[in-house]
């Protein structure tokens, strides 16, 4: 038996399954359920229409009977999987726990929103691996306005270790930087907003956020032509120079070298160069987070609403100090002299060692000397 916050599950699980047929349950996704729930909420409490859910990777349902138990304001939840011990397992789960009834069907969820065009408002997306596979069909099964939950655990690949293999899926050139989940998370809702323009809508990330093994983007989608042109430009470039520490990010790519040693720059792209959430929608979740008693959720929206004012991507501070020889600083010290000398600078939940200032590369280089 497994307990996680209002749901009973009966269920042996395998956290990383041999065999096709094991019910996959993982408690190191508690966290990312738990914002899940409360994102979700955040949504349906800004809309004005009954909305239906399907979790479409549903795999024990812990999602779809957390939703259905934690939320309200949902009219139908839906839970589909390919694995037939899963939709045995949902099914018995489904009258153990009390909330709305869940549908349960056993099916490809990519045929399932493929046919179903147009019916869902809220798409739970959360597979082994890479979501790519999956996103022409949500883009399919969505409504002309609706919510996604986007898991991804492919970080090698977002994060450079396999370039072919991130070109390939997610057309992108990739590098690797010290600064590669933000990369990672920024190239995977690129390719979420391109799904969603090919059918003609915007893809706007709410809440974005990296743990240890994976990423989750929380975002809305609308129909918008004008909307996707609009967007457009936050398709680009991120430049990052291996030798110091300089990155920025660009709709074009017109520099080449480093403006502060002159090294050639890595260029990532195209990738995702626009905000990575929205402050309100945050703090709602993070407030619905509260309320619900999920503190560790409460403490990481506290710490990425500190972050999404600064655009410029987060620093490790072990780099600073490796690239500038200097030992690495406290990181509150390093924190307190940024704000005397009047820059924004705040703890990235990327890294526990990473920062995010919007000071300029040499007044962060001057700082650290001097920490
Ligand atoms: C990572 S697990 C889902 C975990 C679950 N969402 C949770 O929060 O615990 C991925 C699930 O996707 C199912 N799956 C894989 N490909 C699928 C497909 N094309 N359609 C539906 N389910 C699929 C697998 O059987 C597996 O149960
Ligand atoms: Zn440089």
């Amino acid at each position: 038996m497994i307990d996680e916050r209002s749901v009973s599950l009966d269920l042996d699980p395998a956290e990383e399954p041999t065999a096709d047929d094991e019910v996959f349950y993982n408690t190191d996704m508690i966290l990312n359920r738990d914002i899940s729930v409360a994102a979700v909420q955040s949504y349906i409490d800004g809309q004005e229409r009954e909305l239906s859910l399907i979790d479409a990777l549903a795999a024990s349902g812990v999602r779809a009977f957390r939703y259905a138990n934690e939320t309200t304001g949902l009219q139908s939840i839906k839970a589909t999987d390919t694995n037939p011990n899963a939709i045995e397992n949902m099914e018995q789960n489904n009258e153990l726990n009390a909330g709305m009834d869940i549908d349960i069907e056993h099916t490809d969820a990519v045929i399932h929103m493929t046919t179903e065009a147009g019916q869902y408002d809220i798409i739970d997306i959360d597979p082994f691996g890479s979501p790519v596979p999956f996103l022409d069909a949500a883009a399919r099964g969505a409504n002309h306005e609706a919510f996604l939950g986007i898991t991804a655990t492919d970080l090698a690949t977002l994060c450079g270790s396999y370039t072919k293999t991130c070109r390939r899926r997610y057309g992108t050139w990739m590098h690797k930087t010290s600064f590669q989940h933000e990369v990672g998370i920024r190239t995977l809702i690129k390719a979420v907003f391109e799904a969603f323009a090919r059918r003609d809508m915007v893809f706007r990330p709410q809440l974005s956020f990296a743990q240890k093994h994976y990423y989750r983007l929380n975002g809305t989608v609308r129909e918008s032509k004008k909307g996707v042109n609009r967007s457009l430009d936050k398709i680009g470039y991120i430049l990052a120079c291996p030798d110091c520490c300089y990155r920025t990010m660009e709709p074009n790519v017109e520099e080449t070298t480093c403006p502060y040693c002159e090294t050639d720059l890595n260029r990532i792209g195209p990738t995702w160069i626009g905000h990575l959430g929205r402050t309100e929608f945050i703090e709602q979740t993070r407030d619905n987070c509260t309320e619900r008693g999920f503190d560790d959720a409460t403490a990481l929206l506290d710490r990425l609403i500190t972050e999404i004012p600064i655009s410029t991507p987060y620093y490790d501070t072990h780099d600073l100090a490796a690239t500038y020889n200097v030992p690495a600083p406290a990181i509150e010290d390093l924190l307190r002299a940024f704000e005397e000398r009047g820059y924004n600078a705040v703890r990235s939940h990327f890294e526990d060692t990473g920062i995010r200032t919007n000071a300029p590369l040499d007044h962060i280089r001057t700082i650290i000397e001097e920490c």
